[in-house]
């Protein structure tokens, strides 16, 4: 089905189940343990062994020799598998550097080996007997120190890297008030709960993979292409995912050493990365360096606004496209954004929860805070007075729906906003206290999305999809979407997700996913609403499926009835068109925080956040209130604590583990509140939905940043916010 805009009204607008607070539909099989994630996948009928990687000790070289002769002697062990002995490997579309396979080193931690051992231990002890010989080779690793040389790349994420309108330097030199500030971003590490990891079996060339992916078929394509074989012969199954936020995107070398490692040895093969592996060998969120120049009138409207963002990466990979949002954000009549990119020899940098807009607004939502207290507007104010309603880059471009304006008002009115002091003026015993807003905007992404819907003759109905679940309640959206399309009680309804037998999803990720997916299942349940329709006799138009029953005229049929024995089945896609030609679609955020920083230490306690959201139907009030608190959480560690240290003499992450790179904890996070507007927007899909997920994270850190100004009239424009920045 191809999406027409706008959307009609349909079933999913009755919202008896779409829209309703549902507990997790696999909640229970969570929180009883129940719930298989990759490395507990367990056949008792498979003789498992267990792989464990090596990584590599350089940045850049290549290796000479690798001497595994203690490994094979080593108690336990079965194989050896070195990224030598399988030689020259493929490499998946989607991945940077090569996971495995070749002389080549491209980034600390690149893994070039694993040992298969009858236990976990024993394997973990082989693969340190592996003598390795390298051949280093000088390399790249600050990025404050290859700015310089950073170059125009060819796209940044599907865009051009530059925009231009008007006379951005003319009219910057000749503002009445202007600001210029530079910011900082470090290296970020998704830190989800569990780790990479997979079980591979063979049997004869037919290759089985339980793991933990956010894109079943994105991984199925490259682990394919790495391995040399058909994608068709390959089997891939994710039902449960404890966390991604970007780390899971791209295939990863759990996959394919286990894949390698069952091969070798003969028996399914366990693979999860070590912890401390997970930082180097994986993807990271690239650090930042932004420019951001804002030129205004003295009554606040935005003359001239200019973001530059410098980031790094492997050779062929890309950008942090930090300054993206900057180009709809705020009106303004001659702006300009421009993209860099230098050549780092780090690993690899990749998309974590909302690439571009989170770091993009880390740095923007502080400069906009700034400019404000330059013009002597209130932050909010500054705002509103800058409020657009078309894209300011293309006039002729209105957003489909854009409702800023209402989240900063009430968010304002909720919080408490004008009890806010000017900086530096509020005291309670030893701590500073201060309020601090941002705005928060991540552009509405859509993906194809098929799906599946069985109808039983028990009158169940069943879902496939190859969608994910990464914790964001996927299962039970989807349950609600197929329930009120057919009809009966989410009890009804069976979801079975992240396997590659079934129809091709969005998966999760860019925020796309909610919206995408049940937008998939709908386009199969019409499919489905026909065939029983079809099978009853009933005119199509005004069939209506309620109460477990189907109707049409005077007619009414059980729904377990009209499926028969046989059952019925619907299969669809949803296709877009590309939706933005005529509509800008983006989702809107008020972030509000409060926080109290101590006098003496300058240590700062997060006291209160608010999140104010404007995002499309929203299909389920509790998860999506869940994704924002979740994602607020985030954002805490992202102003606060949140830093992958680099190494500038060997090129690696040096705090590669939880100790080290720290992310919030409950004590750190007291209150949060979330509110949705009341909104549809009929542009995005049948499901008038949006993407939420993303979102809750963006200008959440700068909003932190704003309040500890506001409590200290300390200005830090350098992440993390650390004690030693505010002192
Ligand atoms: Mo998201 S960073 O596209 O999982």
């Amino acid at each position: 089905m191809k999406f027409e805009t706008p959307a009609k009204t349909n079933p999913i607008d009755n919202l008896k189940v779409v829209g309703q607070p549902i507990h997790r539909i696999d909640g229970e099989l969570k929180t009883t343990g129940r719930a298989m994630y990759a490395y507990e996948w367990h056949d008792p009928n498979m003789r498992y062994a267990y792989g464990y990687p090596l990584g590599s000790a350089i940045a850049k070289g290549r290796i000479k020799s690798m001497d595994v002769a203690a490994v094979q002697k080593s108690p336990g062990v079965l194989s050896v598998v070195t990224t030598l002995s399988v030689g020259d490997l493929g490499k998946g579309k989607l991945n940077t550097a090569k996971l495995f396979g070749g002389d080549k080193i491209e980034h600390y931690h690149q893994a070039i080996a694993v040992v298969v051992a009858e236990t976990f231990e024993q394997a973990r002890a082989a693969a340190s007997l592996i003598q390795v010989d390298y051949q280093e080779e000088s390399a790249a690793f600050d990025l404050a120190a290859a700015k310089g040389s950073a170059v125009k790349p060819k796209d940044a994420g599907g865009a051009p890297p530059d925009s231009a309108v008007g006379d951005f330097d003319g009219a910057f030199k000749s503002a009445a008030v202007s600001f210029d500030g530079t910011y900082t971003t470090p290296d970020q590490s998704h830190a989800m709960m569990e780790p990479h990891a997979s079980i591979a079996a063979w049997d004869d060339d037919e290759l089985t993979v339980w793991t933990s992916s956010q894109m079943i078929d994105w991984w199925r394509s490259d682990l394919a292409a790495t391995l040399g074989m058909e994608k068709e012969k390959i089997h891939l199954m994710s039902p449960f995912i404890g966390g991604g936020f970007g780390g899971k995107l791209f295939l990863r070398s759990d996959a394919v050493l286990a894949a390698l490692a069952a091969k070798a040895a003969g028996r399914p093969v366990k693979v999860a990365l070590p912890r401390p592996f997970i930082a180097n060998n994986t993807t990271h969120r690239p650090a930042t360096i932004q420019r951001i120049r804002i030129g205004a009138q003295r009554d606040g409207k935005i003359t001239a606004i200019g973001h530059e963002s410098w980031s790094g990466d492997l050779p062929g990979g890309g950008l942090e496209t930090a300054a993206m949002q900057t180009r709809l954000l705020y009106a303004g009549e001659n702006r300009m954004t421009a993209m860099r990119l230098a050549e780092l020899n780090l690993p690899e940098g990749n998309a974590m929860r909302a690439p571009g807009e989170a770091p993009g607004l880390m740095a923007l939502e502080i400069a906009i805070d700034e400019m404000a207290e330059k013009l002597g507007i209130d932050p909010i104010e500054f705002r509103i007075v800058n409020d657009t309603q078309v894209d300011p880059e293309n006039p002729e471009r209105p957003f489909s729906h854009r409702n800023l304006i209402g989240c900063l008002k009430l968010g304002a009115e909720r919080f408490g906003w004008s009890e806010r002091k000017q900086p530096g003026l509020r005291r309670e015993g030893n701590w500073l206290v201060g309020l601090g807003v941002a705005a928060g905007f991540r552009n509405n992404l859509v993906m194809p999305s098929g799906a599946r819907v069985r109808l039983a003759g028990d009158g169940v109905v069943t879902v496939e999809t190859d969608m994910t679940d990464i914790g964001t309640g996927s299962y039970t959206i989807i349950a609600q979407t197929a329930a009120e399309m057919m009809g009966v009680t989410v009890e009804k309804v069976g979801v079975h997700l992240g396997d590659s037998r079934f129809p091709v999803s969005a998966g999760s990720g860019g925020q796309f996913g909610a919206n995408s997916a049940t937008s998939g299942v709908y386009a199969a349940c019409i499919k489905l609403r026909e065939a029983v329709a079809k099978k009853l006799g009933f005119n199509s138009n005004d069939v209506v499926f309620e109460n477990g029953q189907v109707r049409s005229g005077n007619r009414s049929v059980a729904l377990a009835e009209a499926a028969g024995s046989d059952g019925l089945v619907g299969e669809d896609t949803m296709e877009w068109g590309d939706l933005t030609d005529t509509h800008q679609q983006s989702t809107f955020s008020g972030h509000f925080v409060e926080v109290g920083v101590d006098a003496a230490t300058g240590e700062t306690r997060i006291r209160r956040m608010l999140a104010v959201c404007a995002a499309g139907r929203i299909i389920n009030p509790i998860t999506a209130r869940s994704q924002v608190i979740g994602a607020m959480t985030m954002g805490a560690g992202l102003a606060l604590s949140e830093e992958l240290a680099v190494d500038t003499r060997h090129g690696f992450f040096v705090n590669h583990d939880l100790a080290g790179y720290e992310v919030p904890v409950h004590a750190d996070i007291p209150h949060q509140d979330v509110i949705f507007m009341d909104e549809t927007d009929p542009m995005s899909s049948p499901m008038k939905a949006k993407g939420i997920g993303e979102l809750g994270l963006c200008g959440v850190s700068a909003a932190i940043a704003n309040a500890i100004y506001n409590a200290t009239g300390v200005r830090v424009r350098h992440y993390p916010i650390t004690l030693d920045k505010v002192i």
